[in-house]
């Protein structure tokens, strides 16, 4: 998993202490550099936040309640060694500077004067962070269009994986995702279970959680009944995918096509995209917006594989095409094969046990390589813009 948080090198932060309107100003300095909550930890929580999250910085309302942001700077600073502290206020005042850095924080930040600041010390945190160790690889299967195949070929390929890795699959489509159906199993717990209990997530509780399927992957369902997705923060995904990519050498995080906090915080911290489009125009026109998408969450273009789905000889788009308009090298199709692809999700199979020499199978099959080599794609050549190539 990258870094364990967003973006580039990019640091957790825990923000304790601040107003709505602070977190504003600090969510709009820090953009896609580090991993915020959507709200602020009361001060009271703070101690138990940073044992939790242990994070890269802890970044500290001063105004709310000045003794208290003092009082907790070296109680944070011994519970964590390392923790880069940052002070934030509205005002500058010298005697409120100086007992900050008294206090352990590194830095004293008035927003948005020192956006600047804030910025370099969160980044510098997250650039020279301790690599995290033993974690096994996110990849997130995202989709341009609904039905594209985003489930079916994370689910085989999660099975594919899984004969020589240790593998979960991720489902984190809250409103409709069916991955247990795919594969035939009748969970007893789901992702909910884990997302009410997150003061307890560890290795065992997330053992616990999952369904193990014959394949030996491992699968985080989602619950029978639907579930509100707002409810959904993305720290809380984040702490799911760490838990997940400590237990696991491949965590394959289905996405499809929602744009929501669950999706985009797995894509931002995946190792690997995978961006599945079929070869029809809207898909392909969809698959241009996911790739701005990625760009804005600073997303690497080296970590995104394009396949190519329900690909075969009648399809509206040749890859060529895809390739000059969405400016991404196709890093692999998989063929079309409506009938046996139906019949494997209907009955709750994989493509392998319903039709081991299709073509589509063994296009599944090659598609590990995407995942367990870090394959480079060079952007395609002679790139125009989308609707200046095909729609222009
Ligand atoms: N290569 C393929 N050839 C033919 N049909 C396919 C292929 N891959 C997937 N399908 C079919 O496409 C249908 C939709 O697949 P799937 O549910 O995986 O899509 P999705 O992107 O997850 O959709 P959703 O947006 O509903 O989550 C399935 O019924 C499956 O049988
Ligand atoms: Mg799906």
């Amino acid at each position: 998993m990258r870094n364990r948080t967003l973006a580039r090198g990019a640091a957790s932060v825990v923000v304790i202490g601040v107003d709505p309107h602070g977190m504003g100003l600090i969510r709009e300095c820090l953009g896609t550099e580090a991993v915020l909550p959507s709200q602020a930890t009361p001060y009271e929580d703070a101690l138990l936040a940073v044992r939790k999250v242990r994070p890269n910085v802890v970044v500290m309302g001063f105004d709310n309640d000045f003794a208290r942001a003092v009082q907790l700077g070296p109680q944070l600073s011994a519970e964590l060694p390392g923790l880069h502290m940052v002070a934030i206020s509205e005002r500058t005042d010298p005697e409120r500077i100086r007992a900050a850095m008294r206090a352990s924080y590194r830095e004293y930040v008035v927003l948005p004067e020192d956006a600047d600041l804030l910025r370099k010390a969160v980044h510098e945190s997250g650039s020279g962070a301790e690599e995290a160790h033993d974690q096994g690889s996110v990849v997130a299967i995202i989709s341009s269009k609904g039905g594209g195949g985003a489930s079916f070929l994370t689910v085989n390929l999660a099975a594919e994986l899984s004969a020589t890795d240790r593998v979960s699959v991720i489902d984190l489509d809250f409103s409709m995702g069916d991955i247990a159906g795919f594969l035939d199993l009748q969970p007893q717990s789901s992702i909910h279970d884990l997302l009410r209990n997150l003061d307890r997530l560890d290795e065992r509780s997330l053992a616990a959680a999952v369904a193990v399927h014959p394949s030996k992957v491992h699968v985080l369902a989602q619950p029978n009944q639907l579930v509100d997705s707002d409810d959904v923060h993305g720290e809380d995904i984040l702490r799911v995918l760490t838990a997940a990519s400590n237990a696991y050498q491949y965590v394959l995080v289905d996405c499809g096509g929602r744009v929501d906090e669950a999706t985009l915080t797995a894509t931002s911290v995946a190792d690997t995209i995978i961006l599945v489009t079929t070869p029809e125009v809207v898909a392909v026109r969809n698959a241009w917006r996911r790739i701005q998408m990625l760009e804005k969450l600073g997303v690497e273009k080296s970590n995104v594989r394009l396949v190519v789905n329900k690909w075969g000889k009648g399809s509206e788009l040749r890859l060529s095409d895809i390739e000059t308009n969405l400016g991404v090298t196709v890093a692999a199709t998989v063929s079309a094969d409506p009938v046996a692809c139906q019949r494997a999700v209907n009955q709750g199979q994989l493509l392998r046990e319903v039709s081991s020499r299709s073509q589509t199978y063994k296009d599944l099959a090659a598609m590990v390589d995407l995942i367990t080599e870090r394959v480079a794609q060079v952007p395609a050549s002679n790139t125009r813009s989308f609707f200046g190539g095909l729609f222009g």
